[in-house]
């Protein structure tokens, strides 16, 4: 949450600045500002609101910014005092020498401000980061150089944050630090960058550096020096990245939200490419050894901890070893159980989740060994596990994960068949077998894709039965419950409207009592007794007069029957079923947002990483 640049080297400044919180702007839209090196001096320029009101400001004064050549940037999300100019980053210290941008949160700020008030400091914001400015400057005051002024401030903070700050008295020069929150330096010729995301600097270069809790880096254009938390100087090997700009263009789309949906086909094919050859052998290319493991547990957030879900079914059924799901915020408070012997999936499609970095925390404590499966190479999460699996979504920029939930489907699958394979509980063929069938998910992906956008529109259709609806109820059992809790979650955090994930067979046990024609059923039917369970549960709300939509066979009688409106989808294994039952729950979320004229890329209160408790 919350995203900070920072760039020294030649004129234009301001160009990569805003450039790159363009690409930032998923982790926070609240308010957005700059601090620009100027003659000697600082100028702060912040506006509230998404960044096109900052855009329009910095337009307004072109000429007189465009030969600045150092500075900071942030794009907020909202954590201490709510969303005003005077909230906005960069905070500057009193005397306006020093200015700083911050992600993540200074848990002893009270204490601090309280400290820093005594002594005459004059706050000008209800923020946390602004006693960081404070400190700082009282130190450059008292005759630090900006680095040793940030080494003796990060003594005093308590949190997590990466910071990047510029000082009046030292032009071209930007000194950053991080603690948990996210930092890159992006390396160019004559010129240097940070960004809390190397997507963020993807135009301008590949060359990446990746700061470590507790560094400090000085960056100036000739260079960047690390130095760890003693002061000592630090080697770092360079990070060359292999995505490109135009990976994270929309390229046609509406919205990213729409042109990751569409995406998922090439971004499973990818994933799965890595791990699952042609005859359908699965490799994981673990070095740990399966057969060792006597439980599993998932720890993750949101989406993720949906994958969780579908993934102990799967394990389960196929590896029989016991999975337990854990939200990564609640089991970084629990007093875990485990031992070596217990595998931990973490799952986290930023890798920089700070619940489920602790989570990983938590579970070093007994001895687990931790797998991170994530979106994000050289993540934080990468860097704290054991083992990485990678999906290989590409970047995912709309709040809402789609392709990335999707792509951790798919790799929990391999996962569980290499578990099986390991404890023996597939023979060499069945593993195979299923391999191969896992294999067409991305074209049943596809079909998907194109039976939802034919015919009558049905997509449409389903999102009309939402313009009077009070509220929702999605409904699934065994592989089909996690789509429909994730189903359900699509529709909230878009569309603001309430809606609710529920086993189909415990609706009876109080959500039914929602039920009338102003809140419509989804229904996702699965296969074999389990569909038939759940066509019975949803039939007994169609009598009460709810409105269903049923994802479904396109030639199922049944789902039609009780169904307003059919959403399409092709037959499919029982591996892949639930990645293709994902998809129309995905483009109605949409739908229904963009009917009532949100912005689905963007939802209110969100933002895409979570890097505060
Ligand atoms: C919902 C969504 C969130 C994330 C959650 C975890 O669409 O995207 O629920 O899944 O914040 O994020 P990661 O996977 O980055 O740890």
């Amino acid at each position: 949450m919350c995203g900070i640049v920072g760039y020294v080297g030649r004129e234009g400044c301001v160009e990569v600045l805003m450039d790159g919180l363009a690409h930032l702007e998923y982790r926070g839209y609240d308010s957005a500002g700059l601090a620009l090196q100027k003659n000697g001096a600082i100028e702060q320029i912040r506006k509230v609101g998404p960044l096109a009101s900052l855009t329009k400001e910095v337009a307004e004064r072109n000429g007189h910014l465009s030969s600045l050549r150092a500075g900071i940037g942030h794009t907020r999300w909202a954590t201490h005092g709510k969303p005003s100019e005077a909230n906005a980053h960069p905070h500057l210290g009193g005397g306006s020498r020093v200015a700083v941008v911050h992600n993540g949160i200074v848990e002893n700020f009270s204490e601090l401000k309280e400290g820093l008030e005594e002594r005459g400091r004059v706050f000008r914001s209800e923020t946390d980061t602004e006693v960081i400015a404070h400190l700082l400057e009282e130190r450059v005051e008292a005759g630090e150089g900006l680095r040793e002024a940030v080494a003796s401030t990060l003594q005093r903070l308590e949190g997590s944050f990466a910071i990047a700050t510029v000082c009046a008295d030292d032009p071209d020069v930007i000194v950053a630090a991080r603690k948990q929150s996210p930092l890159v330096v992006g390396l160019g010729e004559g010129e240097n960058f940070l960004a809390s995301a190397l997507q963020a600097l993807l135009d301008r270069t590949r060359k990446f550096l990746f700061v470590e809790n507790g560094e400090i880096a000085v960056v100036t254009p000739d260079g960047v020096d690390l130095f760890d938390a003693a002061g000592n100087s630090v080697e770092r090997e360079l990070f060359e990245v292999d995505w490109d700009a135009e990976a994270i263009e929309l390229g046609g789309f509406e919205d990213y939200m729409e042109k990751e949906i569409h995406e998922q086909p090439v971004a499973l094919r990818a994933t799965l490419a890595d791990h699952l050859d042609a005859d359908g052998n699965v490799s994981l290319g673990l070095s740990l050894d399966l057969s060792e493991v006597d439980r599993v547990v998932v720890a993750a957030c949101g989406t993720a901890y949906h994958a969780g879900i579908l993934g102990k079914s799967v394990i389960e059924r196929l590896a029989r070893v016991p999975v337990e799901v854990a939200v990564a915020s609640e089991y970084r408070y629990s007093e875990p159980v485990g031992d070596e012997n217990t595998l931990v999936v973490a799952i986290s499609q930023s890798g920089e989740t700070i619940d489920t970095l602790a989570a990983i925390e938590a579970a070093r404590e007994f001895g687990g060994k931790v797998v991170a499966l994530t979106n994000t190479r050289g993540s934080l999460v990468t860097r704290e596990a054991d083992e990485v699996l990678l999906t290989k979504a590409g970047p995912e920029i709309g709040v809402a994960s789609t392709k990335a939930f999707t792509t951790q489907i798919a790799v929990m699958n391999l996962l569980a068949l290499e578990l099986a394979k390991s404890k023996g509980t597939l023979s060499e063929d069945e593993t195979r077998s299923l391999g191969r069938s896992l294999r067409r998910a991305p074209e049943k992906v596809e079909e998907t894709l194109e039976l939802l956008s034919g015919a009558g529109n049905p997509i449409e259709e389903a999102a009309r039965i939402f313009e009077d609806a009070r509220c929702a109820l999605y409904l699934g059992r065994g592989e089909a419950y996690p789509i429909a809790l994730e189903g359900s979650l699509k529709l909230k955090e878009i569309s603001y409207i309430p809606a609710e994930g529920y086993p189909a067979g415990e609706m009876k046990h109080g959500p039914i009592a929602l039920v009338d024609e102003f809140c419509p059923v989804v229904a996702v039917l699965g296969e074999g007794l389990i569909r038939e369970k759940t066509l019975s549960n949803v039939d007994q709300t169609a009598a009460r007069g709810a409105n269903v939509i049923s994802v479904a066979h396109s030639d199922d009688k049944e789902a039609k029957r009780i169904s307003r409106v059919v959403l399409p989808v092709p037959e499919a294994d029982k591996l892949t079923a639930p990645i293709v039952a994902t998809v129309p729950l995905q483009l109605l979320a949409y739908r229904v947002a963009k009917d009532r004229g949100l912005n689905a890329d963007k939802p209110r209160n969100l933002a895409k990483s979570v890097t505060v408790e």
